[in-house]
């Protein structure tokens, strides 16, 4: 994990966010733990729920290399009472939550005729409802500190994607969740904002969705010409956080590398190839 190169603490004060505790759902992998890390990196202190303890524990040792101070707690955002009890071990040993993120997703290709009743409520429970139940449960100290969410979504919140059908209208009310917060919670002082991230690399949800051959062809769509890397959505995220973003509130920021300007249509014309070549086991 140290190896990654991240430009944060080339830039930042490395005490950004010293006496400051950030809670991230799902934190124990990927693109959240890649926030986590550049959190840790800015003096945070990091708590994080998952539902593997064995993640958590793994990505807690990573994040204490940085002399960050961790609490890794499973628990299901599904469930708020496993959130509400991990969110409580947190605020004992680390203090009231000061920047929420809410990381944790679940996703898969399936055709729309295909997917399950339960396979679309697993979905929207996962990204939606545990969102709201994070918010919910972090209210109280958010309200406390004059905190912030910062709230992970997708490009299937706002474009059409093949088979996604449970993605996008997952994220799309991760986003209007969002917005409706931020007009609520902002006279306490309190901001909500998501960050979408594009195509990212060596991430789960890529592996989901695409054959290394086909992220090589998403190149081709991306402006910049490269996938992204979680530390770059760490460093949004960090933005998001600070002082520089004091006045910003139930806004998106993409950080895709432009990918969105040129729509979905890559995207949807390599997904029956790979998902005819990756059956579900
Ligand atoms: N294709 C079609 N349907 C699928 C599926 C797939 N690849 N994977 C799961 N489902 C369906 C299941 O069949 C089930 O529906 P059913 O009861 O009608 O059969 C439903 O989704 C729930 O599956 P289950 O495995 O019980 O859910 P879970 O709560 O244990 O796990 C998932 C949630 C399915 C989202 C799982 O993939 C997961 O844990 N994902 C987390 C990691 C991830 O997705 N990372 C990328 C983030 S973008
Ligand atoms: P990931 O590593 O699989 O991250 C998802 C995390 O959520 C895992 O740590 C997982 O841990 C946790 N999680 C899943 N279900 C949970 C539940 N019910 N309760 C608590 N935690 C749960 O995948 P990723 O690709 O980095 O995705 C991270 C976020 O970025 C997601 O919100 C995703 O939608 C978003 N995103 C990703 C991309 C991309 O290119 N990868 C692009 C756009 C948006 P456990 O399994 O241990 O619970």
């Amino acid at each position: 994990m140290s190896a990654l190169k991240s430009v944060g603490r080339d830039v930042l004060p490395h005490d950004l966010f010293s006496g400051k505790t950030v809670f991230v759902t799902g934190g124990g992998s990927g693109i959240n733990l890649g926030i986590a890390r550049s959190f840790a990196e800015l003096g945070a202190s990091i708590g994080m729920c998952g539902r593997s303890q064995e993640r958590l524990d793994a990505a807690a040792a990573g994040l204490r290399d940085f002399g960050a101070k961790v609490s890794a707690t499973s628990a299901d955002v599904r469930v708020p009472e496993q959130l509400q009890s991990a969110m409580n071990v947190s605020r004992d040993a680390l203090g009231d939550i000061d920047i929420l993120v809410c990381g944790a997703a679940g996703n898969f290709l399936v055709q729309g005729e295909n997917l399950s009743f339960n396979g679309f409520k697993t979905v929207i429970d996962i990204d939606l409802v545990g969102s709201f139940n994070a918010s919910r449960i972090a209210f109280e100290q958010l309200k406390r500190t004059r905190g912030s969410i910062i709230f992970i979504t997708a490009p299937m919140a706002h474009m059409a994607h093949a088979y996604q059908a449970h993605v996008g209208p997952a994220k799309a009310g991760v986003e209007m969740l969002m917005k409706n917060l931020a007009l609520e919670w902002g006279p306490y002082g309190i901001r909500s904002n998501s960050i979408i991230p594009g195509f990212i690399e060596d991430t789960e949800g890529m592996r989901r969705i695409s054959s290394e051959a086909d992220s090589r062809n998403f190149i081709q769509s991306i402006p910049l010409r490269r996938l992204g890397m979680t530390q770059e959505i760490g460093q949004a995220a960090a933005f998001l956080s600070s002082p520089l973003a004091a006045y910003i509130t139930g806004t998106s920021l993409w950080v895709d590398g432009g990918q969105a300007l040129s729509g979905s249509g890559f995207f949807n014309n390599n997904s029956a190839a790979f998902l005819a070549s990756n059956p579900r086991a």
